[in-house]
């Protein structure tokens, strides 16, 4: 019997809401035909963005969006984007020599704002360091954020929007230490002050600028990196946040995986705790105010390409399956738990590619396993964080030990949540809720997501095979909830009052 402990008596404070972010690139099909049909379309569009997936989306109550890239912000030279969209230059994507596709520019800043609004997300961008000079993304800034009466600013207006953007969120740079200019971790920190001390002088203080951080669990990079920045102290422009990426690797095909390619996914799922723990240990270091915040703004399973609708033909496009589910659902229960020190994280990506949210090409769409996560986790948002004590087995096998129980919780608006992974392949998990300091007891809304098959996935074919089931019941004090193996539940609970 697993145990999950509410401890009601402290907390590590609020669950941010940018933790459930999301990412969207000019890559394969995450734009074309994926969130972009075009006003022409006849496919139904909201401002030619695909109304099923925008609805969908802005039901998720998504915090914020990164755009343009990864990869592809690094040669982005945004000028390409505005004005009449027939008008706009035909150029070579970041990713033509991986599948010899041109970037047409149809999205562009003010398109990506639409969506913005459309659904509800803040913007993030992710601004080029390697390739433009930091005036010209100094002067981007301007044409989004400039109140009126400059020529950038006067252009935003005559391109149809005299209300400025406001976009707080600006990254400076992507993957430095690879696609991003090879640059070397001192190299990078100080191309991030060059840059952001430029960019600053717009609007002082106001801008959340992100410095580009290491790649996965590269520690080193980051001391580094951190050592060339803090020695500038007293002359930095204050990075509000410092970006780490860290990606699942293969473990088998996404939806023919075996048994020991489902654990090796967890277990490289489970690594992220350390990749967090590690980074947060060395900015200690360099940061002991913990002014800095720390930001995953890619994560997600990164399977061999193939499997998903276009059979190839959108560049990383992948299925996700119920593992990719129980994958999210851990790595937010991680997020969750370290609210303290990680700010925001974005899933990569969106649509048509790595660990999707939603499939979409023609007149289909569909939304995976992984969208359903992310729906039955949203009320974490802004929410406190209660820490939980997970008492379950572990899988030992080869590598680290993996326990097989992952849970958060936190409180919102009198109704506590309690979300939970379940990461046996091979059995149910019996749970016993139990809390220090508080009950967990009461009216519950239980939703299980589960398979017989945990390589389930939705396909246009048949779009519903993986859906959470939703269940109204009491729960009494010692009651013991059931996780399928494979499986995510969340429990939103309005607490009994006692007494
Ligand atoms: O998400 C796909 C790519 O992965 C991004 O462009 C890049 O930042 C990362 O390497």
């Amino acid at each position: 019997m697993d145990q999950v402990t509410l401890d009601f008596t402290h907390s590590k404070g609020n669950i941010s809401r940018y933790l459930y972010g999301h990412f969207a690139e000019h890559i394969g099909g995450v734009f074309y035909d994926g969130l972009w049909v075009g006003q022409a379309s006849p496919i139904a569009n909201i401002l030619g963005f695909r109304q099923s997936l925008a609805e969908s989306f802005r039901k998720l109550n998504p915090p914020v969006l990164r755009w343009p890239g990864g990869c592809y912000a690094e040669t982005y030279d945004w000028r390409d984007g505005i004005g009449p969209r027939h008008e706009r230059p035909t150029r070579v994507n970041w990713w033509y020599s991986h599948d010899k596709r041109l970037e047409s520019n149809q999205v562009g800043t003010h398109e990506f704002m639409d969506f913005c609004r459309i659904t509800g997300a803040e913007p993030y961008i992710a601004a080029n360091m390697t390739s433009v000079t930091p005036l010209h993304i100094r002067n981007w800034i301007e044409y989004c954020n400039f109140g009126i009466g400059t020529t950038l600013s006067d252009e935003r207006a005559r391109n149809g929007s005299p209300e400025p953007f406001n976009v707080r969120f600006w990254g400076i740079g992507n993957e430095n230490w690879g696609g991003g200019g090879q640059m070397t971790a001192e190299d990078c920190a100080k191309a991030y002050l060059r840059y952001s001390t430029v960019c600053d002088s717009l609007d002082k203080g106001n801008i959340k600028f992100i410095m580009c951080g290491a790649n996965g669990h590269d520690v080193a990079w980051t001391r580094r990196l951190l050592q060339e920045y803090a020695s500038r102290k007293g002359n930095e422009v204050r990075a509000w946040g410092m970006s780490v990426h860290y990606y699942c690797g293969t473990a088998g095909s996404p939806t023919a995986f075996t048994r020991d390619e489902w654990y090796k996914q967890m277990r490289q799922a489970y690594y992220m705790r350390r990749v967090l723990d590690d980074h947060r240990a060395a900015m200690d270091e360099f940061d002991p105010e913990r002014g800095i915040k720390l930001v995953v703004d890619e994560w997600g399973c990164w399977h061999k390409d193939g499997s998903g609708p276009s059979r190839g033909y959108n560049l990383y496009e992948q299925q996700s399956s119920m593992r990719d589910a129980v994958v999210a659902a851990l790595t937010l229960n991680l997020f969750n738990d370290r609210c303290d020190f990680v700010e925001m994280a974005n899933v990569a990506q969106l649509c048509n590619n790595l660990h999707s949210l939603y499939l979409a090409g023609g007149e289909h769409f569909v939304e995976t396993p992984n969208y359903h996560v992310f729906s039955m986790f949203k009320t974490h948002q802004d929410a406190r964080h209660i820490p939980v004590v997970v008492s379950t087995d572990v899988f030992e096998g080869e590598g680290q030990p993996l326990p097989l129980l992952s849970a958060s919780a936190s409180l919102k608006n009198g109704k506590i949540t309690i979300t939970i992974a379940n990461l046996d392949m091979d059995a149910a998990r019996m749970i016993r809720l139990a809390g220090i300091g508080g009950g967990v007891s009461g009216q519950a809304e239980v939703t299980v997501l589960a398979h017989d098959d945990p390589r389930a996935h939705n396909s246009f074919e048949n779009p519903e095979m993986v859906m959470p089931i939703t269940v109204s019941r009491i729960l009494a004090e010692g009651d013991i909830l059931e996780a399928p193996p494979a499986s995510v539940v969340s429990i939103v609970l309005c607490p009994q009052q006692n007494g």
